[in-house]
C-alpha cells in the first residue's frame, strides 16, 4: 500500500482535502461508467431522482447488487489512504453514484456531511472519510464541488435540516455562516497581472475521469446546477473507521449501512480482472434494508420498525 507523504499529511490537515488528479486509467473508469445506465434505468428505492424529473440525483448502495462497483469499493489505491490517515481500517457508512446530469443536475447545497451523521445516524465522531471519484470529466461548467478551505477545523457548524429545497434532505449550512467561513478561507479571489485567479476562499478542483478526492468529513461543500451539456456523474464513498460506527438506524440500510465489519481489499488489478466479490442484494432490496428506528442501537431490545420508501 503507497503511504500518504509527510506532505500530503499536513496538507489534509491544513486544507481538508487532497486532490488525486487521474488516480484511475481512463480503462479503469470505463468499467464503471459502463454500468451507470442500466443502475439508473432502474425504478427502486435506492434510485433518487431530482425533482420533478427523471434524472437521477443520487443512486445508492451500488457496491451491493454491481460488480465493478463492488470492486471499487474494495480497491487499495482508494481505501489504504484513507487507512493510513485514520490508522485504522474502515467499513462502508454509505456508497453513490451522484448523477449531476447534464442541464438537469440540481444544486447540493452547503453542508457538512458528518453533521447529517451525527444528527440522523448518531455516528460519534468525525472520523469518516468522504472520497469522490469522477466517472466523467470535471469542470468549471457541469457542477464541480466547491470546497471552503480549511473550513473542517470549524468542527460541526450550525445546520438546519432542509426537507423542500431539492429532492434529498440535507442539514445545510445558512448563508451568513458561509460568508463568515469563505471570508476566513481568503474572501474573493482576485486577478494577476496575467489574468490568473489568485486565493480564494472557493476551491473547486476539477480534473479528468479517474480523478479523486478525499475530504474530511466536516469540510463545508456543495455544488451549483449542471446547464452544460455533459453529464458528471461521480461516485462518493464514505469510509468510517470501524470503532467509530453508527449508533442509530434512523435511516434506510441502503442510505447508511449496517454491517460494520472491516473492508478486505482486492489487488491493485482489481477494476480490470474479475475477481469474485459478494453481491447480497442483487436480487433487489430485502425489506430490512428498509426499515427504519429512532431508538439507538444499544437501547434495541423492544424494537418497532417502520417502512419508509424516500421519495
Ligand atoms: C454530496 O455532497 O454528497 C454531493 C455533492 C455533489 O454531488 O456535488
Ligand atoms: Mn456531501
Amino acid at each position: 500500500m503507497k503511504k500518504l507523504t509527510p506532505d500530503q499529511l499536513q496538507q489534509f490537515d491544513r486544507e481538508g482535502y487532497l486532490f488525486f488528479p487521474g488516480h484511475f486509467s481512463r480503462e479503469e473508469t470505463s468499467k464503471l461508467t459502463d454500468e451507470v445506465p442500466g443502475l439508473y434505468a432502474r425504478r427502486e428505492a435506492y434510485n433518487v431522482r431530482e425533482k420533478g424529473k427523471d434524472a437521477v440525483r443520487t443512486n445508492f448502495a451500488a457496491h451491493m447488487y454491481s460488480e465493478p462497483f463492488a470492486r471499487l469499493a474494495r480497491h487499495p489505491r482508494m481505501i489504504g489512504p484513507v487507512m493510513d490517515l485514520f490508522d485504522e481500517r474502515v467499513y462502508m457508512h454509505q456508497f453513490k453514484i451522484n448523477g449531476k446530469a447534464a442541464f438537469e443536475g440540481d444544486v447540493w447545497q452547503w453542508h457538512q456531511d458528518y453533521g447529517t451523521w451525527l444528527n440522523d445516524d448518531m455516528m460519534p465522531t468525525e472520523r469518516a472519510m468522504n472520497v469522490a471519484i469522477f466517472l466523467d470529466d470535471v469542470n468549471e461548467h457541469n457542477g464541480p464541488l466547491m470546497f471552503i478551505p480549511g473550513s473542517h477545523k470549524k468542527g460541526v457548524v450550525e445546520a438546519r435540516h432542509d426537507l423542500t429545497t431539492t429532492s434529498y434532505p440535507l442539514w445545510t449550512v445558512d448563508n451568513a455562516l458561509i460568508e463568515t467561513l469563505v471570508e476566513r478561507a481568503g474572501g474573493k479571489s482576485s486577478y494577476d497581472a496575467e489574468g490568473r485567479a489568485v486565493g480564494g476562499g472557493i476551491v473547486s478542483p476539477k480534473g479528468p475521469a479517474g480523478s479523486m478526492i478525499l475530504f474530511h468529513s466536516c469540510l463545508v461543500h456543495a455544488s451549483g446546477s449542471n446547464l452544460s451539456p455533459w453529464h458528471r456523474v461521480s461516485v462518493y464513498l464514505s469510509l468510517c473507521a470501524v470503532s467509530n460506527h453508527i449508533r442509530r438506524h434512523k435511516r434506510p440500510e441502503f442510505i447508511a449501512h449496517r454491517d460494520f465489519t472491516p473492508i478486505d481489499m482486492l489487488p491493485d488489478d482489481c477494476l480490470l480482472k474479475d475477481y469474485p466479490v459478494d453481491l447480497p442484494w442483487q436480487d433487489g432490496l430485502p425489506a430490512s434494508a428498509l426499515q427504519t428506528t429512532s431508538v439507538p442501537i444499544d437501547e434495541m431490545d423492544q424494537v418497532t420498525t417502520k417502512v419508509v420508501i424516500p421519495a
